[in-house]
């Protein structure tokens, strides 16, 4: 048993209005699938009140909730769950720092965001019960379960014991 070796984990990503209106969801999807992530759920959703106030629930009382849950609102979003081993922490790093305009050049955020809010993109937080972020959004039958053909070219057998 390799005990270093992350676990196989699941996550869910937001792809923001911004993503959209700027028509960056194919490179942002592109991202995910060429690192050797695995998409398992994918759907285009409305952001109504009630999602923005269950999603964002630890915000609801900071000054910037009213603009979040408005810009969240304004266009589709495009929700996507994401797996591989150790998934939480890949695809946060993938995306680069909250604060867009410091995002390291070669995350998402950072090649192609400025700002904290419209920063295209939202990801579990690995500390955060990211489980139930799945389940928000995600019933269990619109999540699938199937071996990429190219998982034994990614993964190290002994990596995975
Ligand atoms: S923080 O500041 O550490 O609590 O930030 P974080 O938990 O990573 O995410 C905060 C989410 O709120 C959105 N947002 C803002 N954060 C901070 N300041 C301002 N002004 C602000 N406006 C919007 C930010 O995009 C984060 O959204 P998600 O979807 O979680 O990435």
């Amino acid at each position: 048993m390799n005990h270093n070796h992350p676990k196989e984990e699941r996550t869910l990503v937001l792809l923001k209005p911004d993503a959209v209106q700027r028509a960056l969801l194919g490179e942002i999807i592109h991202r995910f699938e060429r690192k050797g992530l695995k998409i398992i759920g994918l759907k285009m959703i409305q952001m109504d009140e009630v999602l923005a106030k269950s999603h964002y629930g630890k915000y609801v009382d900071k000054p910037f909730f009213e603009g979040l849950k408005n810009f969240m609102g304004a266009a589709p979003i495009v929700a996507v769950v994401i797996s591989g081993v150790g998934a939480l922490k890949v695809v946060r790093t993938l995306i680069g720092s909250t604060k867009a305009y410091e995002a390291a050049a070669g995350t998402i955020r950072g090649d192609f965001a400025m700002s904290t809010q419209s920063n295209l993109i939202h990801a579990s937080d690995p500390e955060e019960n990211p489980e139930e972020e799945v389940t928000r959004f995600f019933s269990e039958n619109e999540l699938f379960s199937y071996k990429k053909i190219n998982f034994d070219l990614l993964y190290a057998a002994d990596e995975l014991k």
